[in-house]
Protein backbone atom coordinates (compact mmCIF):
# COMPACT_ATOMS: atom_id res chain seq x y z
CA UNK A 1 0.00 0.00 0.00
CA UNK A 2 2.88 2.72 0.65
CA UNK A 3 4.80 1.23 -2.17
CA UNK A 4 1.32 2.33 -4.31
CA UNK A 5 0.95 5.42 -2.65
CA UNK A 6 5.15 6.29 -3.11
CA UNK A 7 4.18 5.58 -7.04
CA UNK A 8 1.38 7.66 -7.14
CA UNK A 9 3.04 10.55 -5.29
CA UNK A 10 6.33 9.88 -8.37
CA UNK A 11 3.88 10.15 -10.94
CA UNK A 12 2.13 13.39 -9.47
CA UNK A 13 5.61 14.81 -9.18
CA UNK A 14 6.73 14.47 -12.47
CA UNK A 15 3.04 15.52 -14.02
CA UNK A 16 3.44 18.79 -12.32
CA UNK A 17 6.98 19.14 -12.90
CA UNK A 18 6.34 18.35 -16.60
CA UNK A 19 3.66 21.24 -16.59
CA UNK A 20 5.81 23.68 -14.69
CA UNK A 21 8.36 23.64 -16.85
CA UNK A 22 6.61 23.49 -19.87
CA UNK A 23 7.43 20.06 -20.85
CA UNK A 24 3.77 18.67 -21.43
CA UNK A 25 0.26 20.33 -20.63
CA UNK A 26 -2.85 19.51 -21.33
CA UNK A 27 -4.29 20.61 -24.87
CA UNK A 28 -7.09 23.23 -24.75
CA UNK A 29 -6.51 24.11 -20.76
CA UNK A 30 -8.20 27.49 -20.96
CA UNK A 31 -11.63 25.49 -22.22
CA UNK A 32 -11.40 22.81 -19.65
CA UNK A 33 -8.36 20.60 -21.27
CA UNK A 34 -9.93 17.68 -23.76
CA UNK A 35 -9.36 14.27 -22.03
CA UNK A 36 -6.41 12.03 -23.99
CA UNK A 37 -4.63 15.38 -25.99
CA UNK A 38 -1.59 16.60 -24.69
CA UNK A 39 0.44 19.59 -25.94
CA UNK A 40 4.44 19.79 -25.86
CA UNK A 41 5.46 22.86 -24.56
CA UNK A 42 9.24 24.66 -25.71
CA UNK A 43 11.17 21.77 -23.42
CA UNK A 44 9.13 19.14 -23.99
CA UNK A 45 9.14 19.53 -28.38
CA UNK A 46 12.87 19.91 -27.90
CA UNK A 47 12.87 16.95 -26.28
CA UNK A 48 10.45 15.08 -28.70
CA UNK A 49 12.27 16.63 -31.40
CA UNK A 50 15.88 14.90 -30.16
CA UNK A 51 14.07 11.29 -29.59
CA UNK A 52 12.66 11.43 -33.12
CA UNK A 53 15.95 12.92 -34.50
CA UNK A 54 18.25 9.92 -32.29
CA UNK A 55 15.59 7.08 -33.12
CA UNK A 56 15.64 8.18 -36.85
CA UNK A 57 19.20 7.87 -36.95
CA UNK A 58 19.50 4.57 -35.19
CA UNK A 59 16.63 3.11 -37.40
CA UNK A 60 17.31 5.03 -40.65
CA UNK A 61 20.26 6.76 -41.56
CA UNK A 62 22.75 4.53 -39.97
CA UNK A 63 21.54 1.91 -41.43
CA UNK A 64 22.00 0.83 -45.66
CA UNK A 65 18.61 -1.50 -45.89
CA UNK A 66 16.69 0.82 -44.67
CA UNK A 67 14.52 3.76 -45.83
CA UNK A 68 12.20 6.63 -44.76
CA UNK A 69 8.70 7.47 -45.19
CA UNK A 70 6.21 10.36 -44.75
CA UNK A 71 3.05 9.49 -45.73
CA UNK A 72 -0.24 11.55 -45.23
CA UNK A 73 -2.62 11.09 -42.17
CA UNK A 74 -5.53 10.48 -44.20
CA UNK A 75 -5.15 7.72 -46.09
CA UNK A 76 -8.33 6.10 -48.74
CA UNK A 77 -10.56 4.37 -46.57
CA UNK A 78 -10.25 0.75 -48.17
CA UNK A 79 -6.65 0.88 -46.07
CA UNK A 80 -8.45 0.45 -42.76
CA UNK A 81 -10.80 -2.05 -44.79
CA UNK A 82 -7.74 -4.04 -46.07
CA UNK A 83 -6.17 -4.01 -42.78
CA UNK A 84 -9.06 -5.07 -40.60
CA UNK A 85 -9.19 -2.00 -39.06
CA UNK A 86 -13.05 -1.35 -39.54
CA UNK A 87 -13.77 -4.82 -38.58
CA UNK A 88 -12.59 -5.53 -35.49
CA UNK A 89 -10.13 -2.83 -34.18
CA UNK A 90 -12.06 -1.86 -31.10
CA UNK A 91 -12.03 -2.94 -27.51
CA UNK A 92 -15.50 -5.14 -25.59
CA UNK A 93 -15.95 -2.24 -23.24
CA UNK A 94 -19.19 -2.64 -20.41
CA UNK A 95 -20.19 0.15 -18.42
CA UNK A 96 -20.69 -0.21 -14.47
CA UNK A 97 -24.42 0.93 -13.80
CA UNK A 98 -24.17 1.68 -10.59
CA UNK A 99 -20.75 4.04 -10.64
CA UNK A 100 -21.10 5.00 -14.65
CA UNK A 101 -17.44 3.91 -14.39
CA UNK A 102 -16.45 1.98 -17.78
CA UNK A 103 -13.98 -0.85 -18.52
CA UNK A 104 -12.28 -2.39 -20.84
CA UNK A 105 -13.57 -6.79 -20.22
CA UNK A 106 -10.00 -8.03 -21.30
CA UNK A 107 -8.07 -5.78 -18.61
CA UNK A 108 -11.01 -6.61 -15.52
CA UNK A 109 -10.13 -9.16 -12.93
CA UNK A 110 -13.71 -10.62 -12.63
CA UNK A 111 -15.63 -9.75 -15.89
CA UNK A 112 -18.88 -10.10 -13.80
CA UNK A 113 -17.69 -7.38 -10.78
CA UNK A 114 -16.81 -3.20 -11.53
CA UNK A 115 -13.51 -3.13 -10.77
CA UNK A 116 -14.18 0.81 -9.68
CA UNK A 117 -17.16 0.21 -7.08
CA UNK A 118 -17.81 -4.21 -6.84
CA UNK A 119 -21.36 -3.67 -8.77
CA UNK A 120 -22.53 -6.62 -10.67
CA UNK A 121 -25.35 -4.67 -12.27
CA UNK A 122 -23.10 -4.07 -15.52
CA UNK A 123 -24.43 -3.43 -19.17
CA UNK A 124 -23.30 -6.55 -21.56
CA UNK A 125 -20.18 -6.03 -23.39
CA UNK A 126 -20.08 -4.18 -26.40
CA UNK A 127 -17.50 -3.56 -28.96
CA UNK A 128 -16.03 0.21 -29.61
CA UNK A 129 -14.05 1.19 -32.66
CA UNK A 130 -11.16 3.00 -32.38
CA UNK A 131 -10.61 4.43 -35.68
CA UNK A 132 -11.50 8.14 -35.50
CA UNK A 133 -13.38 9.82 -37.83
CA UNK A 134 -13.78 12.76 -40.26
CA UNK A 135 -15.07 13.31 -43.93
CA UNK A 136 -13.10 14.75 -47.05
CA UNK A 137 -14.79 16.92 -49.47
CA UNK A 138 -17.44 19.48 -48.61
CA UNK A 139 -20.11 17.30 -48.19
CA UNK A 140 -20.59 14.88 -44.91
CA UNK A 141 -21.95 11.92 -45.92
CA UNK A 142 -21.05 8.09 -45.36
CA UNK A 143 -19.72 8.95 -49.34
CA UNK A 144 -17.06 10.79 -47.97
CA UNK A 145 -15.98 9.44 -44.77
CA UNK A 146 -12.24 8.85 -44.02
CA UNK A 147 -10.43 8.13 -40.91
CA UNK A 148 -7.25 9.37 -39.40
CA UNK A 149 -4.87 6.69 -38.99
CA UNK A 150 -4.78 4.29 -36.54
CA UNK A 151 -0.98 3.01 -36.90
CA UNK A 152 1.56 4.91 -39.12
CA UNK A 153 2.60 1.35 -40.40
CA UNK A 154 -0.51 1.24 -43.03
CA UNK A 155 0.82 3.77 -45.78
CA UNK A 156 3.96 2.14 -45.30
CA UNK A 157 2.59 -1.04 -46.85
CA UNK A 158 0.76 0.53 -49.61
CA UNK A 159 3.55 2.47 -50.60
CA UNK A 160 5.86 -0.92 -50.24
CA UNK A 161 6.62 -0.90 -54.30
CA UNK A 162 6.85 2.90 -54.94
CA UNK A 163 9.95 2.90 -51.88
CA UNK A 164 11.36 -0.21 -53.65
CA UNK A 165 11.49 0.71 -57.18
CA UNK A 166 12.86 4.54 -55.84
CA UNK A 167 15.55 3.15 -54.00
CA UNK A 168 16.23 0.05 -56.30
CA UNK A 169 16.17 -1.64 -52.53
CA UNK A 170 16.18 -5.55 -52.86
CA UNK A 171 14.53 -8.06 -50.03
CA UNK A 172 15.71 -7.96 -47.03
CA UNK A 173 14.85 -4.12 -46.24
CA UNK A 174 12.84 -1.79 -44.46
CA UNK A 175 10.87 1.33 -44.09
CA UNK A 176 10.70 3.67 -41.54
CA UNK A 177 8.49 6.23 -40.50
CA UNK A 178 7.60 8.57 -37.43
CA UNK A 179 4.09 10.43 -37.39
CA UNK A 180 0.86 11.05 -35.61
CA UNK A 181 -1.55 8.44 -34.69
CA UNK A 182 -5.25 8.66 -33.24
CA UNK A 183 -7.45 5.69 -31.54
CA UNK A 184 -10.85 7.13 -29.99
CA UNK A 185 -9.31 5.19 -26.89
CA UNK A 186 -12.11 4.77 -24.78
CA UNK A 187 -9.93 5.32 -21.25
CA UNK A 188 -7.03 7.93 -21.91
CA UNK A 189 -5.10 7.68 -18.68
CA UNK A 190 -1.82 7.89 -16.75
CA UNK A 191 -0.60 10.93 -18.52
CA UNK A 192 0.65 10.47 -21.56
CA UNK A 193 0.58 6.52 -21.76
CA UNK A 194 -2.59 5.88 -23.22
CA UNK A 195 -3.25 9.35 -25.47
CA UNK A 196 -5.97 9.85 -28.39
CA UNK A 197 -3.47 11.39 -30.30
CA UNK A 198 0.21 10.39 -30.20
CA UNK A 199 3.22 9.61 -32.28
CA UNK A 200 4.37 6.15 -33.61
CA UNK A 201 7.86 5.49 -34.59
CA UNK A 202 7.99 2.40 -36.71
CA UNK A 203 10.01 0.50 -38.88
CA UNK A 204 8.51 -2.25 -41.23
CA UNK A 205 10.66 -4.98 -42.47
CA UNK A 206 10.47 -7.00 -45.82
CA UNK A 207 11.92 -10.34 -45.86
CA UNK A 208 11.60 -13.63 -47.18
CA UNK A 209 9.13 -15.98 -44.76
CA UNK A 210 11.97 -18.88 -44.53
CA UNK A 211 14.93 -15.85 -42.57
CA UNK A 212 12.10 -14.18 -41.00
CA UNK A 213 12.43 -15.46 -37.60
CA UNK A 214 16.62 -14.60 -37.49
CA UNK A 215 15.35 -11.27 -38.37
CA UNK A 216 12.92 -11.42 -35.73
CA UNK A 217 15.22 -12.25 -33.32
CA UNK A 218 17.87 -9.36 -34.68
CA UNK A 219 15.29 -6.21 -34.69
CA UNK A 220 14.62 -7.64 -30.76
CA UNK A 221 18.59 -7.54 -30.04
CA UNK A 222 18.54 -4.19 -31.74
CA UNK A 223 15.89 -2.37 -29.96
CA UNK A 224 17.03 -3.78 -26.38
CA UNK A 225 20.57 -2.54 -27.16
CA UNK A 226 18.63 1.14 -28.17
CA UNK A 227 17.17 1.30 -25.11
CA UNK A 228 20.29 0.11 -22.86
CA UNK A 229 22.98 1.59 -24.62
CA UNK A 230 21.28 4.42 -26.40
CA UNK A 231 18.38 5.88 -23.55
CA UNK A 232 20.27 4.52 -20.58
CA UNK A 233 17.73 2.41 -19.42
CA UNK A 234 18.91 0.03 -16.61
CA UNK A 235 18.36 -3.37 -16.97
CA UNK A 236 16.00 -3.72 -13.61
CA UNK A 237 13.45 -0.78 -15.64
CA UNK A 238 13.06 -2.73 -18.63
CA UNK A 239 11.17 -6.69 -19.37
CA UNK A 240 10.40 -8.24 -22.39
CA UNK A 241 6.78 -10.48 -22.63
CA UNK A 242 6.37 -13.21 -25.35
CA UNK A 243 2.43 -12.65 -26.44
CA UNK A 244 0.74 -16.01 -25.67
CA UNK A 245 -1.91 -15.45 -28.13
CA UNK A 246 -0.71 -15.02 -31.69
CA UNK A 247 -2.60 -13.65 -34.54
CA UNK A 248 -3.21 -16.82 -37.31
CA UNK A 249 -0.42 -15.67 -39.36
CA UNK A 250 2.19 -14.19 -37.00
CA UNK A 251 4.81 -16.17 -36.01
CA UNK A 252 6.09 -13.81 -32.80
CA UNK A 253 5.22 -10.91 -30.94
CA UNK A 254 6.29 -9.71 -27.79
CA UNK A 255 6.37 -6.17 -25.94
CA UNK A 256 9.38 -4.00 -24.29
CA UNK A 257 8.03 -3.16 -20.91
CA UNK A 258 9.03 -0.17 -18.92
CA UNK A 259 8.22 0.06 -15.04
CA UNK A 260 6.33 2.89 -15.10
CA UNK A 261 5.35 4.15 -11.35
CA UNK A 262 2.23 2.78 -12.05
CA UNK A 263 3.07 -0.55 -12.85
CA UNK A 264 4.82 -2.33 -16.11
CA UNK A 265 3.62 -1.10 -19.03
CA UNK A 266 3.99 -1.92 -22.78
CA UNK A 267 6.81 0.60 -24.58
CA UNK A 268 7.15 -0.55 -27.64
CA UNK A 269 5.66 -3.83 -29.96
CA UNK A 270 7.92 -6.46 -31.95
CA UNK A 271 6.37 -8.06 -34.20
CA UNK A 272 6.33 -10.62 -36.93
CA UNK A 273 3.20 -10.13 -39.35
CA UNK A 274 3.54 -12.90 -42.11
CA UNK A 275 2.38 -11.78 -45.10
CA UNK A 276 -0.74 -10.88 -43.49
CA UNK A 277 -0.40 -6.79 -44.48
CA UNK A 278 0.59 -7.33 -48.08
CA UNK A 279 -1.84 -9.64 -49.10
CA UNK A 280 -4.68 -8.25 -47.71
CA UNK A 281 -3.76 -4.71 -49.71
CA UNK A 282 -2.92 -7.09 -52.52
CA UNK A 283 -6.21 -8.54 -52.50
CA UNK A 284 -8.27 -5.33 -51.77
CA UNK A 285 -6.48 -3.23 -54.00
CA UNK A 286 -6.10 -5.57 -56.66
CA UNK A 287 -2.83 -5.02 -57.46
CA UNK A 288 -0.46 -7.83 -57.45
CA UNK A 289 2.10 -6.68 -54.33
CA UNK A 290 4.16 -9.80 -54.65
CA UNK A 291 8.18 -8.97 -54.90
CA UNK A 292 10.12 -10.59 -57.91
CA UNK A 293 13.14 -11.67 -57.45
CA UNK A 294 14.96 -10.78 -60.58
CA UNK A 295 18.62 -12.50 -58.78
CA UNK A 296 16.43 -16.06 -58.04
CA UNK A 297 14.91 -16.20 -61.42
CA UNK A 298 12.26 -14.31 -61.05
CA UNK A 299 10.85 -16.01 -58.41
CA UNK A 300 7.63 -14.46 -57.16
CA UNK A 301 7.79 -13.79 -53.03
CA UNK A 302 4.98 -11.95 -51.22
CA UNK A 303 6.95 -10.26 -48.34
CA UNK A 304 6.68 -11.32 -45.13
CA UNK A 305 7.13 -8.56 -42.64
CA UNK A 306 8.60 -7.78 -38.93
CA UNK A 307 7.50 -5.14 -37.39
CA UNK A 308 8.98 -2.64 -34.52
CA UNK A 309 6.64 -0.28 -32.97
CA UNK A 310 7.35 2.08 -30.51
CA UNK A 311 5.50 5.57 -29.54
CA UNK A 312 7.56 8.54 -29.18
CA UNK A 313 5.22 10.03 -26.20
CA UNK A 314 5.45 6.73 -24.22
CA UNK A 315 9.26 7.20 -24.70
CA UNK A 316 9.58 10.47 -23.38
CA UNK A 317 7.03 9.51 -20.61
CA UNK A 318 8.96 6.85 -20.13
CA UNK A 319 12.33 8.66 -19.90
CA UNK A 320 10.27 11.59 -17.38
CA UNK A 321 9.90 8.32 -14.98
CA UNK A 322 13.71 6.69 -15.33
CA UNK A 323 15.41 10.31 -15.50
CA UNK A 324 13.51 11.79 -12.54
CA UNK A 325 15.94 12.19 -9.48
CA UNK A 326 15.87 13.58 -6.23
CA UNK A 327 19.25 14.52 -4.95
CA UNK A 328 19.39 15.00 -1.20
CA UNK A 329 22.77 15.49 -0.57
CA UNK A 330 21.86 19.86 -0.04
CA UNK A 331 19.31 18.73 2.37
CA UNK A 332 21.58 16.15 4.36
CA UNK A 333 23.59 19.33 5.24
CA UNK A 334 21.51 22.17 5.71
CA UNK A 335 18.13 19.92 6.92
CA UNK A 336 15.88 22.03 4.83
CA UNK A 337 13.45 20.77 2.48
CA UNK A 338 13.29 23.25 0.00
CA UNK A 339 17.21 22.42 -0.95
CA UNK A 340 16.19 19.03 -2.64
CA UNK A 341 17.86 18.98 -5.81
CA UNK A 342 15.41 17.97 -8.37
CA UNK A 343 17.19 16.62 -11.28
CA UNK A 344 16.37 14.68 -15.05
CA UNK A 345 19.08 12.94 -15.73
CA UNK A 346 18.27 13.11 -19.19
CA UNK A 347 21.05 11.27 -21.51
CA UNK A 348 22.95 14.46 -23.24
CA UNK A 349 22.26 13.16 -26.66
CA UNK A 350 18.17 13.86 -25.59
CA UNK A 351 18.26 16.47 -23.24
CA UNK A 352 15.94 19.78 -24.42
CA UNK A 353 19.12 21.72 -23.22
CA UNK A 354 22.39 20.45 -23.95
CA UNK A 355 24.30 23.43 -22.95
CA UNK A 356 23.07 26.31 -21.00
CA UNK A 357 25.37 29.45 -21.26
CA UNK A 358 24.83 31.75 -17.66
CA UNK A 359 26.80 35.18 -17.66
CA UNK A 360 27.76 35.63 -13.92
CA UNK A 361 26.29 39.11 -14.39
CA UNK A 362 23.62 40.87 -16.24
CA UNK A 363 27.06 42.71 -17.11
CA UNK A 364 28.36 40.10 -18.98
CA UNK A 365 25.30 38.91 -21.05
CA UNK A 366 26.53 40.63 -24.46
CA UNK A 367 29.83 38.38 -24.17
CA UNK A 368 28.52 35.09 -22.71
CA UNK A 369 25.60 35.72 -25.54
CA UNK A 370 28.88 35.25 -28.10
CA UNK A 371 29.70 32.08 -26.60
CA UNK A 372 26.15 30.87 -27.16
CA UNK A 373 25.74 31.74 -30.84
CA UNK A 374 28.97 29.87 -31.32
CA UNK A 375 27.35 26.59 -29.15
CA UNK A 376 23.73 26.98 -30.79
CA UNK A 377 24.82 26.47 -34.12
CA UNK A 378 25.55 22.79 -33.25
CA UNK A 379 23.81 22.17 -30.05
CA UNK A 380 20.77 22.89 -28.03
CA UNK A 381 22.07 25.77 -26.05
CA UNK A 382 20.22 28.47 -23.73
CA UNK A 383 21.08 31.35 -22.83
CA UNK A 384 19.86 31.87 -19.27
CA UNK A 385 20.54 35.38 -17.68
CA UNK A 386 17.59 36.12 -14.87
CA UNK A 387 17.73 34.81 -11.04
CA UNK A 388 21.19 34.53 -8.98
CA UNK A 389 23.51 31.85 -10.56
CA UNK A 390 22.39 29.18 -7.59
CA UNK A 391 18.38 29.37 -9.20
CA UNK A 392 20.05 28.98 -12.56
CA UNK A 393 21.45 26.18 -11.94
CA UNK A 394 18.83 24.49 -10.12
CA UNK A 395 16.51 25.73 -13.12
CA UNK A 396 18.26 23.41 -15.35
CA UNK A 397 18.67 20.49 -13.37
CA UNK A 398 14.76 20.44 -14.00
CA UNK A 399 14.96 20.97 -17.36
CA UNK A 400 17.64 18.40 -17.35
CA UNK A 401 20.54 20.09 -18.69
CA UNK A 402 23.93 18.33 -18.70
CA UNK A 403 26.07 21.13 -18.96
CA UNK A 404 25.85 24.47 -17.67
CA UNK A 405 28.93 27.19 -18.57
CA UNK A 406 29.55 30.26 -16.28
CA UNK A 407 31.04 33.15 -17.83
CA UNK A 408 32.62 35.27 -15.15
CA UNK A 409 34.64 38.58 -14.88
CA UNK A 410 37.58 36.60 -15.38
CA UNK A 411 36.20 35.22 -18.59
CA UNK A 412 36.92 38.49 -20.02
CA UNK A 413 40.86 38.17 -19.19
CA UNK A 414 41.53 34.78 -19.46
CA UNK A 415 38.94 33.56 -22.23
CA UNK A 416 37.71 30.80 -20.06
CA UNK A 417 34.38 29.71 -18.59
CA UNK A 418 33.20 27.09 -16.40
CA UNK A 419 31.67 24.28 -17.00
CA UNK A 420 29.65 22.19 -14.22
CA UNK A 421 28.83 18.91 -14.88
CA UNK A 422 25.43 18.04 -13.61
CA UNK A 423 25.67 14.54 -12.77
CA UNK A 424 29.09 14.63 -11.65
CA UNK A 425 28.84 18.43 -9.90
CA UNK A 426 32.32 19.17 -11.15
CA UNK A 427 33.13 22.18 -12.74
CA UNK A 428 35.80 22.46 -14.68
CA UNK A 429 37.51 25.75 -16.49
CA UNK A 430 37.58 25.52 -20.35
CA UNK A 431 39.27 27.92 -22.80
CA UNK A 432 35.86 29.36 -24.89
CA UNK A 433 38.26 28.62 -28.34
CA UNK A 434 37.92 24.82 -27.17
CA UNK A 435 34.25 24.81 -25.91
CA UNK A 436 33.06 23.25 -29.40
CA UNK A 437 35.62 20.93 -29.20
CA UNK A 438 35.05 19.78 -25.31
CA UNK A 439 31.34 19.03 -25.87
CA UNK A 440 31.45 17.39 -29.25
CA UNK A 441 31.67 13.65 -28.56
CA UNK A 442 29.79 14.30 -24.79
CA UNK A 443 26.71 15.69 -26.35
CA UNK A 444 26.07 12.86 -29.13
CA UNK A 445 25.78 9.24 -28.60
N1 LIG B 1 1.58 -1.14 -35.90
C1 LIG B 1 1.46 -1.87 -34.68
C2 LIG B 1 0.87 -1.09 -33.60
O1 LIG B 1 0.39 0.01 -33.76
P1 LIG B 1 0.37 -1.19 -31.05
O2 LIG B 1 0.85 -2.16 -30.01
O3 LIG B 1 -1.08 -0.94 -31.15
O4 LIG B 1 0.95 -1.73 -32.41
C3 LIG B 1 2.52 0.25 -30.89
O5 LIG B 1 1.12 0.18 -30.82
C4 LIG B 1 3.06 1.29 -29.91
O6 LIG B 1 2.39 2.55 -30.09
C5 LIG B 1 2.80 0.94 -28.44
O7 LIG B 1 3.78 0.06 -27.95
C6 LIG B 1 2.87 2.30 -27.78
O8 LIG B 1 4.23 2.68 -27.57
C7 LIG B 1 2.26 3.21 -28.83
N2 LIG B 1 0.83 3.43 -28.56
C8 LIG B 1 -0.21 2.65 -28.92
N3 LIG B 1 -1.38 3.17 -28.50
C9 LIG B 1 -1.07 4.32 -27.86
C10 LIG B 1 -1.85 5.33 -27.20
N4 LIG B 1 -3.16 5.27 -27.15
N5 LIG B 1 -1.20 6.38 -26.63
C11 LIG B 1 0.16 6.47 -26.69
N6 LIG B 1 0.93 5.55 -27.31
C12 LIG B 1 0.34 4.50 -27.89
Amino acid sequence: MEKVEKNNELMEKIVSLAKRRGFIFQSSEIYGGINGFWDYGPYGTQLKKAVEKVWWNYMVERRLNVEGLDSTVICHPQVWNASGHLDKFGDMMTDCKECKARHRVDLMEDENVCPNCGSSDLTEPREFNLMMKTFVGPVFDEDHVAYLRAETCQPIFVDFHQVRVATRQKLPFGIAQIGKAFRNEINPRNFTFRSREFTQMEMEFFCREEESMDWYNFWRDERLKYYYEILGFEKDTLRTHDHDQLAHYAKAAMDIEFKFPFGWGELEGIHHRGTWDMSRHSEFSKQNLEYVDHDNGGEKVMPTVVETSVGADRTILALLCNCYDEDMAETQKTGKASDVRVVFRFPAAIAPVQVAILPLSKKLSTEAQKVYDKLAKYFRAELDVTGSIGKRYRRQDEIGTPYCVTFDFDSLEDNAVTVRDRDTMEQERVEIKDLMHYFFGKLDY
